[in-house]
């Protein structure tokens, strides 16, 4: 007999699927609404980590606005959630300018040459829109290289001595984004160090955004510190607003990832092959890396049953990990993963032609809702393929 515990995890919904959970995110919401109010600052939907029409609407309560990477997120911002509208991308093309023009209320350059090269495009524009440059402080606490946006010769932000010399009467505001899941203590230091090297042009500013990578809504932050922090910044230098923009904080635990077991082989120890992968559906599994948690699993032989959970791809490295279980698997049983709604959901392929996971909402009375499923002419057409 299948598992009957995982069974039970969303059994009508065909599988691999994305659930996100209203629940989970209106728990975000409301915390993050009081840092808001507490700290008298403004708080962005970063939609990089995490974006979906129906998680806008349950969202919208709570958050003032979303911020983007670039064009397409920009509109989904504007016409999915609405409030402030804020973009900042390493380099915008003139094409991608000329339409975040008519939606973006900030747009955060990363370089004055763009700055300037974007510039008529902005002031022709008709609208009145905040311009901001993103500094690089020289500081950073990720130890994960790849998400160290402070490393040596990033291509992130502009250097204390280089906004020396441009200055800051073209902009309004300054950007920096150093953290990666990281709480209070972080941020009080990175605020020493942009305090000592930008604090003089702070004075003369309207706001600050202080980026994202802060695990807000995470069990053992301490919000009332943060709070504390951004309001001795905000009075220290006088500025009208403090922006923060998590993605995770937003969507952390939010998300179910449930699949089902295809098969069971053997080669030294039992591998589970199940209709996922995490190349496709999982990538920070191995791009960051990281062993994303399994209902009722446990670490390898800490419970009787362990397997190494294997993908659909030709990858010889895609797998999602060895896990323990208290029960046999069985062809047919669900393994639910979770915390999948930040930067799994919205970082899938289609690599090996596998279907992308369907997407799903559970709101707050139980009701499990399916928004879509993948079709071969979703694969197909990306390719090109006339249908
Ligand atoms: C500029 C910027 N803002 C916000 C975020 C969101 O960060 P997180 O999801 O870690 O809170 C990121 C993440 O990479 C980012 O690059």
């Amino acid at each position: 007999m299948a598992n009957q515990a995982l069974l039970e995890n969303f059994p009508e919904l065909k599988t691999p699927v994305f659930v996100i959970t209203e629940a989970d995110l209106i728990r975000n919401g409301k915390l993050l609404k009081e840092v808001r109010e507490k700290a008298d600052c403004k708080i962005l939907w970063a939609l990089k980590c995490f974006a979906m029409p129906e998680a806008a609407q349950t969202l919208k309560p709570y958050l003032d606005g979303t911020c983007s990477s670039g064009l397409f997120e920009a509109r989904f911002g504007k016409e999915n959630f609405g409030g402030e509208t804020h973009v900042y991308a390493p380099a915008f093309s003139d094409e991608d300018m000329q339409k975040i023009v008519k939606l973006a209320d900030h747009i955060v350059f990363n370089s004055f040459s763009q700055l300037r090269h974007h510039r008529p495009t902005l002031q022709n524009s008709g609208r009145e829109i905040q311009t901001g440059i993103r500094i690089n402080p020289e500081y950073s606490e990720v130890a994960t290289k790849i998400y160290d946006p402070c490393a040596p010769f990033s291509r992130f932000g502009v250097k204390a001595e280089e906004l020396e010399k441009q200055g800051i009467k073209e902009i309004s505001g300054l950007h920096f984004h150093t953290m990666c899941e990281q709480k209070s203590d972080v941020l009080e230091r990175t605020l020493d160090v942009v305090t000592k090297k930008f604090g003089k042009f702070l004075r003369d500013l309207d706001w600050i955004n202080m980026g994202g990578g802060q695990h807000i809504t995470n069990e053992d932050y301490d919000r009332d510190h943060l709070v504390k922090l951004i309001k001795q910044f905000k009075t220290a230098f006088d500025l009208k607003t403090v922006y923060l923009e998590p993605g995770e904080a937003v969507a952390i635990n939010a998300g179910y990832l449930v699949t089902t077991v295809l098969d069971i082989i053997e080669n030294g120890m039992p591998i589970a092959i199940l209709d996922t992968s995490a190349a496709n559906h999982m990538p920070d599994v191995l791009e960051m890396p990281y062993r994303p948690y399994i209902i009722g699993s446990g670490q390898p032989k800490e419970k009787t049953y362990t397997y190494r959970l294997g993908a659909l791809t030709c990858l010889a490295g895609d797998y999602i990990g060895d896990y323990s279980f208290d029960k046999e698997l069985k062809v047919g049983d669900r393994l639910v993963f979770t915390d999948m709604a930040i930067y799994s959901f919205v970082k899938t392929c289609m690599f090996n032609g596998i279907g992308l996971p369907s997407l799903a909402y559970q709101k707050t009375n139980g009701e499990t809702k399916l928004i879509r499923e993948f079709t071969y002419e979703d694969y197909a057409s990306r390719l090109g393929a006339k249908l």
